[in-house]
Order: structure tokens, then C-alpha cells, then sequence
């Protein structure tokens, strides 16, 4: 593996080394173990043309626990603001000998323009490219409902909210079906889910209570407004009556099915407070997996490339 830019086409062995290799990290996620040096003397770029929390972040803790150099370019102070291109700002810290870049782009193809682009001792990780992938996120969805739930071959997954605009149900939904999930469903109003979503091997609901029956585990997404240019958006009431997980829409699922939402968070929008500090949430520990397989993916890539 050279890059990781999407979770589709990749195959089931490499999606399970991912998850394999991400386990013995977790103690260290966990900071029971400091630190390790399998990229020592290597710089990682953090570039993120969007805002993030926990993506940035977690990648950060990751690289550093692996003993990488970790440099954050800040974008708004970066020569992006005076013109620069993309691929200039590339070239430029390919010049600063990089090993790895990880992008994060509001424009969807943007980490596959420079891993086409750069030199081929350099990885590029995809942290988020516009409304097409996220597939650390997906990764790490995958990985948690592994570590509560064991099995994938024997789970009902509901993904619950603004399918159309998110990059995360798409890994997701890549993930699931690589790993053999035999039921994956989406649940949404017609309105926030894409054209021919069905072809994603899922199953539509419209109705959240149907579509929570008897699952294992619901995903919740946030309303994402900010791709939203020119659509007629619910208020934050009528999309909580409808489409927010209470307790009450959550006891049409299993009684141990748990609850993941990737963040940022919009409570009272998509998820009820009582839910999401709830005792089937494993929000925050999806968080700090996320530190676990973030430490997987690098050390593949870069393991594959030296
Ligand atoms: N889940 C996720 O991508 O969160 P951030 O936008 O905070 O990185």
C-alpha cells in the first residue's frame, strides 16, 4: 500500500492488516505504552485546508507516538493566501525532504491530484477530500465496532442522517460491506440521500423507527450545512423530531446495540444528550481507536515504502 486515499476496491486482507496491526497500538493510544519508534527520522505534513478536531489532532498524537516529526502548516498564514497552488505548496514541502502528507481538502480528488503528483518515496494519506472519502474514519468506525461487537458476519448496521453529503458513510459503507456485513442499512429523508445509493449494496429507510429495528449498531451523522449550497435545509427541530436519536427511537434497536457518531457533534440536532453520554455510546472511544489506527495506516504505508 502506497497511499491511502479511498477504502473502495481495497481488499479484505488489507483491510483486516489495517485492523490487525491497529490492535497492538491501542496500549498506546491508551498511554500505557509511551511511545515506539517505527518512523523515527521520518516528517509527516499535516495539511488541512478544512477545519478539523480529531482528525488533525489524532493524526498528530499518532505520528508522535510512532516518533515521526510531526509539522502542522498552517494554511491561513501559509503562502496559500498570496496565490500559491496546491501542487507548488506540495513541491515546496517535498523540497523539505517529507516522507508523508496528510490531506484534508474541501475539494473531493484532492489527495489523489498529489499522490499522482509526488515523488514515489513520499505516502499521502486522504484525511477528508469534500463529500468522497474519509477512509481513516471508516477504518476506525470499523475497528470499534469490532472491538464491542467481535463479528462482523453476524451484524445489522443502521447509518442514520445526511448520507448525501458525507464522506464518512461513504467509507463506512465500503468498510462494512468489505468485511462482510451482511446488513447495512441507511436511514435518511429522501432528500439527504444520493441518487442510486442503493448501488452501494445498502438498504433504504425513510422511517427511523423501521430502520432502527433490531440493529446492532447505529451511526449517526451530522447535518453537514456547510455542503449544503442552495438546498432547502430542515430546521434543527423538525430534523430532530424526525431524524435525532432519543432514547426512545434507540430502544427500537437491539437492547445492546451501540452508538458511534464520527464528530463534530450537533446535539439536539441529530442525537440527544441522554444518547450520546449514554451507556451504549462508544463516541469517545471511537476517538482514541482512531489514535490506534491512525498508528496502523502510517506504519503500513511507510513500512511498504522503505
Ligand atoms: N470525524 C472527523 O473527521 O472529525 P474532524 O472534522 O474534527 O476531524
Amino acid at each position: 500500500l502506497q497511499h491511502l486515499l479511498s477504502i473502495e476496491g481495497l481488499p479484505v486482507e488489507i483491510v483486516r492488516h489495517i485492523l490487525d496491526t491497529a490492535e497492538p497500538f491501542v496500549s498506546v493510544a491508551e498511554r500505557e505504552v509511551k511511545k515506539v519508534p517505527l518512523l523515527r527520522g521520518k516528517a509527516i505534513f499535516n495539511l488541512f485546508f478544512e477545519p478539523s478536531t480529531r482528525t488533525r489532532t489524532t493524526f498528530e498524537i499518532a505520528a508522535k507516538r510512532l516518533s515521526a516529526d510531526v509539522i502542522n502548516l498552517n494554511i491561513s498564514a501559509s503562502s496559500q493566501s498570496k496565490g500559491e497552488t496546491l501542487l507548488d505548496t506540495v513541491d515546496n514541502l517535498a523540497a523539505m525532504q517529507a516522507d508523508m502528507f496528510i490531506v484534508r481538502h474541501a475539494q473531493s480528488g484532492a489527495a489523489h491530484l498529489i499522490a499522482r503528483h509526488v515523488a514515489p518515496h513520499i505516502h499521502v494519506v486522504n484525511a477528508g477530500d469534500g463529500r468522497h472519502a474519509h477512509p481513516t474514519q471508516g477504518l476506525l468506525d470499523v475497528f470499534t465496532i469490532r472491538k464491542f461487537k467481535k463479528e462482523f458476519t453476524n451484524l445489522r448496521v443502521a447509518i442514520v442522517g445526511d448520507v448525501m453529503h458525507s464522506r464518512v458513510a461513504r467509507s463506512q459503507i465500503h468498510a462494512l460491506n468489505i468485511l462482510g456485513v451482511p446488513e447495512v442499512r441507511v436511514i435518511a429523508p429522501k432528500t439527504l440521500l444520493p441518487t442510486g445509493v442503493e448501488q452501494l449494496g445498502v438498504h433504504v429507510y425513510n422511517d427511523m423507527t423501521k430502520g432502527l429495528k433490531d440493529v446492532d449498531v447505529v451511526i449517526m451523522l451530522r447535518l453537514q450545512n456547510e455542503r449544503m449550497r442552495g438546498a432547502l435545509l430542515p430546521s434543527a427541530q423538525e430534523y430532530f423530531k424526525y431524524y435525532g436519536l432519543t432514547a426512545e427511537k434507540l430502544a427500537y434497536a437491539k437492547p445492546d446495540a451501540i452508538v458511534m457518531h464520527p464528530g463534530p457533534m450537533n446535539r439536539g440536532v441529530e442525537i440527544d444528550s441522554t444518547v450520546a453520554d449514554g451507556a451504549q455510546s462508544v463516541i469517545l472511544p471511537q476517538v482514541t481507536y482512531g489514535i490506534a489506527v491512525r498508528m496502523a495506516v502510517m506504519s503500513i504505508l511507510v513500512g511498504a515504502g522503505s
